[in-house]
């Protein structure tokens, strides 16, 4: 059985918890695309050429334990506006989207490039300030040295980048659902997205 679930919307709008979520509570696997972006980032960082970093791409990387922070963030959203780099990396998440079992993708144009055919797209949102805020407590939760001024920033930086680029842009699929999690809490926010795919699963 195929069935795909297609998660976009801007940095720290809560997509990555959500889609971990509603794929254990479905049962289905999780791709969470960012960190296949930020994987590349860390190695950019690290001075390799983006699209070379991009074509061989591995499982480690993905393991790695330092592409939690705004710096990584960055250099993935640089990345990300390379249009050869995202065909690099294409193939994969078709794949990962198509596998048997049913899966959840989350990023930034799942919806629009990726799964188009997608059986639900949602597309996640929350007031700048609040994404901030929750991003703030998290990197700060880990230890790492932010403040709620940069963080905010840096999200706003991130998105106009993912936006404005002209490859796979960060948009809302036109039959998307939005879900705006600026007065929710993460539970809520959870039960809203189980029962819109909860609606579609069931008729399959
Ligand atoms: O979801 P994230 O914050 O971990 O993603 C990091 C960056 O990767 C994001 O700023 C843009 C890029 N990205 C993308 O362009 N397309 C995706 N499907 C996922 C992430």
């Amino acid at each position: 059985m195929m069935f795909a679930v297609a998660i976009d919307g801007p940095a720290a709008a809560g997509k990555g918890t959500l889609s971990k979520r509603v794929a254990a509570h479905f049962g289905f696997a999780h791709l969470d695309t960012g960190l296949i972006y930020r994987a590349t980032g860390a190695r950019v960082l690290g001075g390799e050429n983006p699209v070379d970093a991009a074509k061989t791409l591995r499982a480690e990387d993905l393991a790695r334990d330092d592409l939690r922070t705004t710096e990584v963030a960055q250099a993935a959203s640089k990345c990300a506006a390379i249009a050869e780099v995202r065909a690099a990396l294409v193939a994969f998440q078709k794949d990962f989207a198509a596998r048997d079992g049913g899966a959840v993708l989350d990023g930034r144009d799942i919806g629009t490039v990726i799964c188009p055919q997608a059986d639900v797209k949602l597309f996640v949102t929350a007031s700048d300030e609040i994404r901030a805020e929750r991003r703030f407590l998290e990197l700060s939760g880990k230890g790492q040295e932010v403040t709620r001024e940069g963080v905010l920033k840096d999200l706003r930086i991130r998105d106009q980048r993912d936006r404005d680029r002209e490859a796979a842009p960060l948009a809302a699929a036109a039959d998307a659902d939005l879900i705006d999690t600026s007065d929710m809490d993460i539970d809520e926010a959870v039960a809203v997205a189980i029962s819109t795919v909860g609606k579609v699963f069931r008729r399959r």
